[in-house]
């Protein structure tokens, strides 16, 4: 069966790597330069090797393209598009939109259409359904399951295969679908009663990191001004066998999903009246630690950091990955130059962002850890710079949180 994936990024295309074993997959983006390496066998996705991709295109098993009608024939179609959020910091649901609009459109056959994007509860029955059904004009009935993806690019030991899947069918017809696919390449597949409990799920998992990532990004601030280590406070917490679970400080949150989801839950969560309090001042606690870190910086360095070379070291959202959505590194360095620094920063996993390439690992006045990714040695970190601030705490005998 030839099955279809709209979107080829850190979703789309991890699903397309393990599935070429049993269908043949077409894979929809409409980043024509996606496309154009994708199909040269070069993955631009950690985890996703070129070798896997190399083969499913020689067994004609893989192929990525730019044109919708590819789509038609699929028996199933998986939506793996982004769920941002728009200029109001409200969930964006112009890319979902697109993608039923590439489905409704083109596909001329009855399929099951599963999304594994992030959205609200109700995306599937109130958004997705109805968008296809408006925008096709043939009278074809899908149908319709849910199974958001739990993928955490650049991670070793959890994959498709062992972590546990979510999933259910608008219809019971679809839930057996949904299962009979996942259950190729995936362990234990987890059916909940409705696509409402899957898609809540998956952003209730989210809002717990967020939540945990701020109360520990607030307690390094209380551990400071009481004068005592965080990292040591949390190790000792962290010796109750239960009830407790560890959670380190950081210059905020980064990535596609844990800044974006929560916020996801609280818009539907106000839009039916509910409160989403602890969702909303995390999110503010997050986006504060860049301000915090900055001020720190600033207080140890006399008071000011008009006219100082700053390095900041690893701009990624997070460790070993070149993704740099939403990163924390980016208030940070905003910051910093809003109080007159002149500002570098060194990622060699990134390269280059926003027009400007990694700087070498030496010669700042003052150097701010972001992100450390493995490659990067902590003897070159504390050479870089007389002053260094660690926020990762990887970097022992740095300044830091
Ligand atoms: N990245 C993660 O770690 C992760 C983990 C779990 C869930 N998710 C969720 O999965 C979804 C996708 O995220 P991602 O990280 O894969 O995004 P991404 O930005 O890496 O990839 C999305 C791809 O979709 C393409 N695209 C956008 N609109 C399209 C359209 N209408 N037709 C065809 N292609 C289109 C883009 O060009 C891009 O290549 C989001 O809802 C996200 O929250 C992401």
């Amino acid at each position: 069966m030839k099955i279809a994936i709209i979107g080829q990024g850190y979703v789309g295309l991890t699903i397309a790597a393990v599935a070429g074993e049993f269908y043949s997959v077409v894979g929809l983006d409409r980043n024509a330069r996606v496309v154009d390496q994708l199909n040269k066998g070069v993955s631009h996705i950690e985890g996703v090797e070129n070798s896997t991709l190399q083969k499913w295109i020689k067994e004609g098993r893989y192929r990525a393209t730019a044109e919708e009608s590819e789509i038609s024939d699929a028996g199933i179609v998986i939506i793996a598009v982004p769920t941002p959020l728009n200029a109001a910091r409200q969930p964006d649901m112009n890319f979902i939109d697109a993608a039923c609009k590439t489905i409704g459109k083109n596909l001329s056959q009855s399929a099951l259409v599963i999304n594994e994007s992030t959205s609200f509860p109700g995306t599937l029955r109130n958004f997705i359904k109805p968008a296809i059904e408006k925008y096709s004009h043939m009278n074809i009935d899908h149908e319709y399951a849910i199974s958001p993806e739990r993928v955490d690019p650049g991670r070793g030991d959890f994959n498709q295969k062992n972590t546990p899947r979510i999933f259910a069918g608008l219809t019971p017809e679809a839930s057996t679908r949904t299962r009979e696919f996942y259950s190729k390449f995936c362990d234990q597949l987890v059916e909940v009663s409705s696509p409402e409990v899957a898609e809540a799920a998956k952003l209730f998992e989210n809002t717990f990191r967020q939540v945990n990532i701020a109360l520990v990004n607030e307690f390094a601030q209380i551990t400071n001004a009481l004068g005592i280590s965080v990292y040591e406070t949390l190790d000792a917490a962290n010796t109750k066998p239960y009830g407790f679970m560890k959670f380190t400080p950081s210059a905020g949150v980064g990535g596609h999903c844990i800044p974006v989801d929560p916020t996801y839950l609280a818009a539907v969560a106000e839009d039916n009246g509910a409160p989403a309090t602890f969702i909303r001042r995390a999110n503010e606690v997050n986006l504060e630690m860049s301000e915090y870190i900055v001020d720190r910086v600033q207080s140890d360095n006399n008071g000011t950091l008009q006219g100082k070379s700053v390095l900041v070291v690893g701009v990624a959202y997070k460790p070993n990955v070149a993704d740099v959505r939403e990163t924390a590194a980016e208030l940070v360095i905003k910051h910093l130059r809003d109080r007159g620094a002149v500002v570098s920063w060194h990622d060699d996993v990134v390269g280059s962002w926003y027009g400007e390439i990694s700087a070498p690992l030496s010669g700042a006045d003052i150097a701010v850890v972001v992100t450390k990714h493995d490659d990067v040695k902590v003897q070159e970190i504390l050479d870089s710079a007389p002053y260094v601030f660690d926020t990762t705490g990887k970097v022992p005998g740095a300044k830091g949180l």
